[in-house]
């Protein structure tokens, strides 16, 4: 408190302390207003995190990969905080929404808070376009994939496509030029345009200040300061995000696809579970409609939200008292939510390669397996047909056994004994298992 009392006869902070506490809210704090908030904190949570990563990461398609491979094996707390960035994305687009419908239910948009509503709409694509940039980072097949999809779509755009494809990719073809162009964005250009943002849309706010409940006789209820009530509830909702932002980054692991092979135009890239209802949209339309879904009808959903505000002219803010608004909402969410359902089940239906079996199945091939071992119908005929190993021989303690020691499980064997590190031998055994009938 001395300290305190030092600092604000110097600094003088305490008229500094009222403004940013002293807020009125209308109608009084409430649990329905912290979306905002939580948004900020895990930008910043984003901020922070990104930085650690940033130490190690190398933005080069010889490096990529490995450095990230480096951040989750070798740091102390790598894999922990590279997993807190991978989750507070994925939380943060999650906040962003519930502030968006919370925003739209209660009719706060409408004057006089419309430049609120278009600064934030712009909040929210930087934020996509963040994700779009951050997915490539990693190098892995699914990475390198889903950024030529992506890149893909905006070339189909008229005039201008060829042009946006070249500034995306910075070359041509998507590689090292991309990559770096990426980053630099991701790290660089994005965080500034988007705290420039945060700050514009703070200072409107401000100006206009907060809407507060739909009916006035709750708004006449008298105010409430920002401090503490609002404090508390933002404090207790960020200190609730951190720890399930956490709690997943330490429990569900994601594993890295192969690195990224420009050669293997085979791999079908899954991209972050917020763009998989567009995914599957796009799986549905081709032929001449195509242009609709890959750029008319995206373009036309950004403005209509962008203008939203103009286009919704009911001035009142009640709910029961907007009934086409809510129709179109629901709509709008019954259609994504329904997409998104869709295609997790066309998903989960081929269950995805597991890594480790992919890597095994390199390591297959990489030690010549395939000159005594038949796998369907391919390879030589000395050693044993494995299409179907796994129903024989299910355990894996005793492939490795057999891995590091052919003679010693079957006497007389000629199989050889290859100098497997204990990662090749796990997933080698891994791909040994997973060739089974029963799938
Ligand atoms: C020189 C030929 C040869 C090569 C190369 C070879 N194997 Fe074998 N493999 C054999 C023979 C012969 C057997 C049968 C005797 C035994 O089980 O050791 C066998 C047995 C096996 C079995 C047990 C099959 C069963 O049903 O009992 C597995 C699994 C296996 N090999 C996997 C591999 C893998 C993986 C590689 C590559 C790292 C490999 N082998 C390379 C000759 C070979």
């Amino acid at each position: 408190m001395r300290l305190y009392e030092w600092l604000d006869s110097r600094l003088r902070l305490k008229p500094i302390r009222e403004t940013l506490l002293d807020e009125p809210i209308p109608g009084g704090a409430s649990w329905i207003y912290v979306f905002g908030s939580a948004t900020l904190f895990l930008f910043g949570l984003q901020a922070i995190t990104g930085m650690f990563l940033a130490l190690y990461y190398a933005p080069t398609p010889d490096h990529a990969y490995d450095s990230i491979q480096f951040i989750e094996k070798e740091i102390t707390f790598g894999s922990f905080v590279r997993g807190l960035h991978h989750w507070g994305a994925s939380i943060m687009v999650v906040m962003i929404g519930l502030h968006m419908l919370q925003t739209f239910l209660y009719g706060a948009y409408k004057p006089p808070r419309e430049l609120m509503w278009m600064v934030g709409v712009i909040l929210l694509f930087i934020t996509l376009v963040f994700a779009f940039t951050g997915y490539l980072l990693p190098w892995d097949q699914n990475a390198y994939w889903a950024t030529q999809v992506g890149i893909n779509m905006v070339g189909g755009v008229p005039v201008v496509g060829d042009f946006l494809v070249r500034v995306l990719r910075g070359g041509e073809s998507l590689g090292a030029l991309t990559l770096s162009r990426f980053f630099a964005v991701h790290v660089l250009f994005l965080p500034a345009v988007l705290i420039a943002g945060i700050v514009l849309h703070l200072f409107i706010l401000r100006r206009v200040g907060p809407a507060g409940p739909w009916s006035d006789e709750r708004a006449k209820l008298g105010s409430e300061t920002f401090a503490p009530r609002q404090v508390y509830m933002d404090a207790v909702v960020m200190l609730a995000l951190f720890m399930v932002v956490a709690a997943l980054a330490l429990t569900v692991p994601f594993d890295l696809a192969d690195k990224a092979n420009p050669s293997d135009t085979t791999f079908v890239p899954v991209p972050e579970w917020y763009f998989l209802f567009y995914y599957q949209l796009l799986k549905y339309v081709h032929g001449p409609f195509e242009p609709l879904v890959t750029w008319i009808l995206p373009a036309a959903f950004i403005l209509v939200v962008f203008f939203w505000p103009f286009i919704d002219r009911n001035p009142a803010r009640n709910p029961a008292q907007r009934r086409t608004t809510m129709l179109a909402g629901s709509a709008f969410l019954m259609v994504v939510f329904g997409l998104l359902g869709l295609s997790l089940r066309d998903l989960y239906a081929v269950p995805r390669l597991d890594p480790s079996v992919a890597h095994g199945k390199a390591v297959y091939v990489q030690y010549g397996c395939a000159g005594c071992h038949v796998i369907h119908g391919e390879g030589g005929a000395v050693g044993p047909d494995l299409s179907y190993v796994a129903d024989a021989r299910p355990d894996r303690e005793w492939h490795y056994r057999h891995f590091q020691d052919p003679q010693a499980m079957v006497p007389g064997s000629i199989m050889p004994s290859f100098p497997l590190t204990e990662r090749e031998l796990h997933d080698l055994t891994s791909y040994m298992l997973s060739l089974t009938q029963g799938r």
